[in-house]
């Protein structure tokens, strides 16, 4: 596995390879690698011929107050767990190599809408590094393809509809959330949960899963499921950003008169320092 540091070097070897004939893979990342991740990697080598991985702490996504600086940076472990898993490359930029003109007056790549509801009214500017970050990488690596984790659904989605909007030719694949035995989400921020909160935090999952189970039963009162959602989740011990039915597809506000397949339970909450994120596709139940 070779890792580069430099845009132009890593550009230059996907060149190589899809001259070669060879289907490029590329999974983004901010590193502290988990099997969440690993799975990613997997299923981006089951589908092209190549992959690469890259490990960037955007500073753009993160707001004024949230853990940009906090957040584990473990680049020796992550080169070692992806050397392991067969990637043939490593993209480590440094954010000089990225953001080359510093933060200040940014080109940025805004999804309008999908932003700025859900997680993006609780991150104001979130979504909108991310989109940014994630053109810049495609700009940078030229893949043809690249996975993303669907625990992050609504990232997953405004990264799709970024891709059509502006028809950036690379396909968009959403890979299914790592969970451990009890259901929590697989997220580098769990290392921030306290031994007694971690034994907690499995309540997210459930509540998710309560919610997905009535609706694949017929229920439609959806203010009132969230509002249950809601209540557990705080009776649990956590304190939630937002318990929301959506539709899968375009996360507008779900209609009544739609077969539950149609639907997605999202919700974000706190535990302690750790901001948990968690979603299930009613179809997958
Ligand atoms: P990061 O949080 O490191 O996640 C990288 C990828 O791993 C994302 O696609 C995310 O959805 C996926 N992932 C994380 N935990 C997962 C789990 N338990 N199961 C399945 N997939 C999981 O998401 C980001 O980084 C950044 O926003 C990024 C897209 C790299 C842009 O900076």
């Amino acid at each position: 596995m070779d890792t580069f540091h430099q845009i132009e070097r890593m550009r230059n070897q996907v060149r190589r390879w899809q001259a070669a004939g060879e289907v490029v893979g590329f999974v983004p990342t901010m590193g502290n690698l988990h099997e969440g991740h690993l799975r990613l990697v997997r299923h981006a080598r089951r589908v092209s011929d190549r992959v690469v991985v890259s490990v960037f702490v955007n500073p753009t996504q993160f707001g004024p107050g949230e853990d940009f600086d906090a957040y584990p940076r473990t680049l020796e472990a992550d080169s070692e767990h992806l050397l392991a898993e067969g990637v043939d490359a490593l993209f480590a930029p440094t954010v000089n190599e990225v953001y080359p003109r510093g933060l200040d007056h940014l080109v940025t790549v805004h999804v309008p809408g999908l932003s700025d509801i859900l997680c993006g009214a609780h991150r104001p500017g979130h979504f909108t590094g991310v989109a940014t970050v994630v053109c810049k990488l495609f700009g940078m690596v030229g893949p043809d393809l690249a996975v993303f984790g669907r625990k992050d659904y609504q990232q997953f989605q405004v990264i799709r509809r970024m891709v059509t909007d502006l028809n950036l030719p690379v396909e968009v694949i959403g890979s299914e959330t790592a969970r451990e035995q009890d259901g929590l989400a697989l997220s580098s921020r769990n290392a921030y949960l306290e031994p007694a909160q971690r034994d907690t935090a499995p309540a997210l999952y459930r509540e998710l899963h309560r919610i997905a189970t009535a609706l694949r039963g017929g229920e439609r009162d959806f203010l009132q499921l969230e509002a249950d959602g809601w209540k557990h989740l705080t009776q649990a011990g956590l304190a939630p950003d937002y318990v929301s039915i959506r539709l899968r597809d375009n996360l507008a506000e779900p209609v009544p008169d739609l077969p539950a397949s149609a639907f997605v339970v999202l919700a974000a909450a706190w535990l302690g320092r750790a901001r948990l994120i968690d979603n299930i596709e009613v179809a997958d139940l």
